[in-house]
């Protein structure tokens, strides 16, 4: 990839402070954290839980809002699962994406890497083929309708055990050309990474790309061993690296990319204040991190937000947003001419701005 001229990353510089909103909304965005089960609002779970005849332990979208007081991760999770169970057919499952894809594009972003939760889904006697069928028919539509580049990566859910990843990956044979790659989320403390060894090997021999989250609750030792066992390519969140500094030198040299969620973490109380928020000192310890909006119906913003209020709250600058910018196209699954036309999309945009 291009390195930046020293004049134009100057021009960067110059901007100033007050544009800097501005700039932030209007330019190009890859988000690569984006659990799409975490974007359903509350009005449209109440749209689907009346199309398909699901009832839900919530009075009303005002009644489960209020149930959005989350203590920790696992307390988030409990209300997220209870969330998915109104997506039973392949037409819920577009629905869903395509009303993220409307957010996400007046948010500029142009390419988005989709996670999706299966076992959430098939433990409740959902096929696996709506489920993806579903959400590709939606990634294809967000292309035509929006410009939006999406994929999507099949997490496992850690909490279960290895034997139910295999059986989910078994159920997605017959889909594995319409998904990018693996990823690893839900309850992160006692489900060490290295639980999910072998099902991530036989994930990499077929040719997936892989991701995990680690860090984001979890002890850096999870963040090694999703390196070192699991061979991931990314990072989820990664944000307790801070607290190795062997690691944080690794993730800089390697150049693992770590997709952090401001406003995920403020919400799960990782960091309660976002004002104690570390993305600037990832950044400025030479980290591909990234700015991702996780779950973003239930944490209280999409992207832009996202950006604004972290940088509203730690005092980022221009120079952090280009760096933000390019790490995450860099840090896509996209090819390497498409990695190029981001760019130079980046560019152009803090080019207006300089
Ligand atoms: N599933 C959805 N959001 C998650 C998060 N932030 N961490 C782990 N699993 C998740
Ligand atoms: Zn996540």
């Amino acid at each position: 990839m291009n390195t930046p001229a020293d004049d134009f990353l100057s021009a960067i510089d110059a901007i100033p402070a007050e544009r800097l909103p501005a700039l932030l909304r209007a330019m190009p965005k890859a988000e690569l954290h984006i659990h799409i089960e975490g974007s359903l609002e509350p009005e449209l779970i109440f749209a689907l839980a009346a199309r398909n005849g699901v009832a839900l332990p919530y009075a009303g979208v005002d009644d489960l809002r209020r149930a959005y007081a989350f203590t920790d991760l696992q307390s988030f999770l409990d209300i997220y699962y209870a969330g998915a169970s109104v997506l039973l057919h392949a037409q819920d499952f577009h629905d869903m994406a395509m009303a993220y894809f409307a957010r996400a594009a007046a948010d500029e972003v142009v390419r988005a890497e989709l996670f999706f939760d299966p076992q959430t889904h098939t433990a409740r006697g959902v096929p696996m083929r709506a489920v993806v069928e579903g959400l590709e028919g939606a990634c294809r539509e967000a292309k035509a309708r929006h410009g939006i580049d999406a994929v999507l990566i099949l997490c496992f859910l850690r909490h279960l055990s290895e034997e139910d990843a295999f059986a989910t990956l078994e159920q997605a044979m017959p889909f594995l050309d319409r998904i990018v790659g693996v990823g690893l989320d839900s309850s992160e403390l006692g489900h060490p990474p290295e639980k999910f060894a072998r099902v991530f090997a036989r994930c990499r021999e077929l040719g997936l790309r892989l991701v995990a989250h680690a860090g984001e609750e979890g002890p850096p030792a999870y963040v090694r061993s999703a390196l070192d066992v699991l061979r991931v390519e990314r990072i989820d969140h990664g944000v307790q690296s801070v607290h190795d500094p062997e690691l944080m030198e690794r993730l800089a040299r390697e150049r693992i990319p770590l997709t952090v969620c401001p406003l995920s973490n403020q919400k799960l109380r990782v960091f309660p204040d976002l004002a104690d928020h570390n993305l600037g000192r990832l950044l400025d310890a030479g980290i591909v991190a990234t700015v991702n909006s996780d779950d973003p119906a239930y944490f209280g913003g999409y992207m832009n937000d996202n950006f604004l209020q972290v940088f509203a709250a730690t005092g980022l600058t221009a120079r952090h947003a280009y760096r933000l910018g390019r790490n995450a196209f860099e840090g896509s699954f996209a090819d390497d001419a498409a990695k190029a036309a981001y760019l130079a999309r980046l560019d152009a945009v803090f080019r207006s701005f300089a």
